[in-house]
C-alpha cells in the first residue's frame, strides 16, 4: 500500500516540481523522477561544499541531485549508463540551462582523478522481486541488482577501490532490498576501502554509506562528521 502510495508520488511531476524546485519536463510512461533513496542522497549532498568537484553517478531521468548540486555552486558531471535515460536527463539538464556535462559511461570509467565527491544510488532490488512487483523492463537499468540486488553495488565498489583518485563517495541503499550489514560486508571484502560513515535515514528506510578510498584522508571529514549529528550510527 505504502509502496503504491510513494511509486505513484514518484511519478508525479507537480510532487517532483514541489520537492526540488526545478521546472521538470514529463516523463515517458514507466519512468519516475525519485524514489526514496534519491531523497536520502539529496540530503546527504547538503554536506558537499559549493565549489567541490562531484560526480551524480548513475544520475537517472530527471538528472536531479546533479542539477541541485549545480545550482549550489558545485563543479558536477553527471553520468549514466543507458542511453535512453540519459537522453532524458540531457533535456531536464537543458530546460533549466545548466552548465552540466553528461557522461555516458559505466560506472567510474574516465572518471576525473579530481573528483572529491561522488553519489550512487544503484540499482539494487534482487530481479526476482522487481519482476514479482512488475517493474518497467524499459527501465531495467534502474533497479535490476541482480539475484541478491548487490550486483551493481559490488562492482562499483571494486571500481572505486581500484580509482586513481580518493573521492569521498556516498553511497544510498534501500535496506529494505539490501541490508545494512550485506553493505557492510562487500566494503570488509575490499581493503582499499575504508567506512567512514553509515548515515541512517529511518523513515524512507535507507542507508547512505559513506566511504573513502583509505589511501588518504578522506576530502572534508567534518563535512561528514556534521552530518553524523542527525542519523549517524
Ligand atoms: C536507482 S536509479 C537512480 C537515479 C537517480 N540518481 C536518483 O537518485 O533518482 C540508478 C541509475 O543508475 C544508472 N546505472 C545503473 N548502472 C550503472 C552503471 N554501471 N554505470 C552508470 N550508471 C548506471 C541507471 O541507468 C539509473 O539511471
Amino acid at each position: 500500500m505504502l509502496h503504491a502510495v510513494f511509486g505513484s508520488l514518484s511519478r508525479s511531476r507537480w510532487v517532483a516540481r514541489l520537492l526540488f524546485r526545478f521546472d521538470l519536463p514529463s516523463l515517458p510512461p514507466g519512468g519516475h523522477y525519485f524514489d526514496v533513496t534519491t531523497l536520502a542522497l539529496l540530503k546527504a549532498s547538503r554536506l558537499i561544499p559549493a565549489g567541490a568537484s562531484v560526480l551524480d553517478l548513475g544520475t537517472g531521468s530527471a538528472a536531479l541531485i546533479a542539477l541541485s548540486l549545480w545550482r549550489r555552486g558545485c563543479r558536477v558531471e553527471a553520468v549514466e549508463i543507458d542511453a535512453g535515460v540519459a537522453d532524458e536527463a540531457e533535456r531536464c539538464i537543458r530546460r533549466q540551462g545548466a552548465h552540466l556535462p553528461l557522461r555516458r559511461a559505466n560506472l567510474l570509467e574516465g572518471a576525473p582523478s579530481d573528483t572529491e565527491f561522488l553519489l550512487f544510488n544503484p540499482p539494487y532490488v534482487p530481479t526476482a522481486v522487481a519482476e514479482r512487483r512488475g517493474l518497467p523492463d524499459a527501465y531495467r537499468s534502474q533497479w535490476d541488482g541482480g539475484p541478491d540486488g548487490t550486483r551493481v553495488i559490488a562492482a562499483f565498489l571494486d571500481a572505486l577501490e581500484a580509482h586513481d583518485g580518493c573521492p569521498t563517495a556516498f553511497l544510498g541503499i534501500n535496506g529494505r532490498h539490501v541490508p545494512r550489514a550485506r553493505v557492510e560486508a562487500l566494503v570488509a571484502e575490499r581493503p582499499g576501502l575504508r567506512l567512514e560513515d553509515v548515515v541512517s535515514e529511518r523513515l524512507l528506510g535507507v542507508q547512505v554509506f559513506v566511504l573513502s578510498s583509505g589511501r588518504s584522508d578522506p576530502v572534508s571529514p567534518a563535512a561528514t562528521a556534521a552530518g553524523a549529528a542527525e542519523g549517524s550510527e
